[in-house]
């Protein structure tokens, strides 16, 4: 493809991928993207009937019904996905996401907790999905090159008024994505995060973001196609639409070396990552 391969080319094997949430929307878009690009596919969701319909779209799409809150579904889906490649995983896709509306000036709101499956699907399920990626590596001596790429949202960087628990655990897992990347310097495991517009989703409708900009199927292709691209060129930040660069212009990044200094002057003991 144009701009270069370093995943495909590092490797002498077909190159795996496994995306959650890629029944539908944006993940299967990517998914669709990652086998034109030669990529052996997973996907994972919940709802059977959308994983059927994906894979009659794809008959190459390996789908794998599993929640990706359940700390069992995690273990099976690594476990069948590497089944399936005979092989540690080269690419993982952290997509699936859920939104709610939340208002703590209602009594709707205060009654109940309902905070607790956003976190876990959209924080704690793909954090662990990065240990595992990186364990199964380290446990079937994956020396080739590997990609993680994140899909976050401009939102991780601004409070959305309806929905304080989908920007603050987008935010959270954008913080984790950093600190991941700087671990993982020099390891072979690059670290990719994705900024999407606003797509004209499930996830939208619930986001309510349609109202405001409906970019439909034709943007969610190119926006998906763009990340591929972005992701196989190397380009570790990525904006794959105006309305995402824009955004992120209003919010920039702490320079990559004010960040080393600063990490430079905190000093650890040996065995610091045992505390
Ligand atoms: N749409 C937007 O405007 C927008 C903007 C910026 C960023 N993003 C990000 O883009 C990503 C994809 O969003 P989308 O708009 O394509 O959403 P979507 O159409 O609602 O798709 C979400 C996917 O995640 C799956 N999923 C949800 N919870 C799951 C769970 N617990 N376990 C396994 N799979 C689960 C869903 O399938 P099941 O429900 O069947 O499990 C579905 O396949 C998300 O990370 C989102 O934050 C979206």
């Amino acid at each position: 493809m144009a701009g270069g391969n370093w995943l495909s080319e590092g490797l002498d094997h077909q190159p795996g991928a496994l995306i959650t949430g890629g029944s539908v929307g944006l993940g299967l878009a990517m998914a669709r993207e990652l086998l034109r690009q030669g990529f052996a596919v997973s996907v994972c969701a919940r709802t059977q009937s959308d994983l059927d319909a994906a894979r009659a779209l794809e008959p190459a799409l390996q789908t794998i019904r599993a929640d990706v809150a359940s700390a069992a579904d995690r273990g099976r889906l690594m476990a069948e996905v590497e089944q399936r490649l005979g092989r540690p995983l080269d690419c993982l896709v952290n997509n699936a996401a859920i939104v709610r509306a939340h208002d703590y000036a209602n009594p709707f709101t205060l009654e109940q907790d309902r905070a607790g499956d956003e976190i876990a699907i959209n924080f704690a399920a793909p954090v662990d999905l990065c240990r595992l990626f990186l364990k199964s590596r380290m446990d079937g001596a994956a020396n080739g090159p590997g990609a993680i790429l994140n899909v976050s949202t401009p939102g991780a960087f601004f409070p959305l008024d309806a929905n304080p628990l989908y920007c603050a655990t987008k935010a959270g897992f954008h913080m984790f994505t950093l600190s991941l990347r700087r671990h993982l310097a020099g390891t072979g495991v690059r670290v990719f995060e994705v900024y999407p517009p606003a797509l004209d989703t499930r996830l939208a409708d619930a986001l309510d973001v349609a109202s405001q900009a409906a970019n439909g199927q034709d943007t969610i292709d190119a926006v998906a196609a763009e990340t591929i691209r972005a992701l196989l060129a190397g380009e570790e930040v990525i904006a794959p639409h105006k309305q995402s660069r824009a955004l992120l212009k209003m919010f920039p990044q702490m320079d990559p070396a004010a960040l080393d200094a600063v990490n430079r002057g905190v000093k650890r003991r040996e065995g610091w990552d045992r505390a």
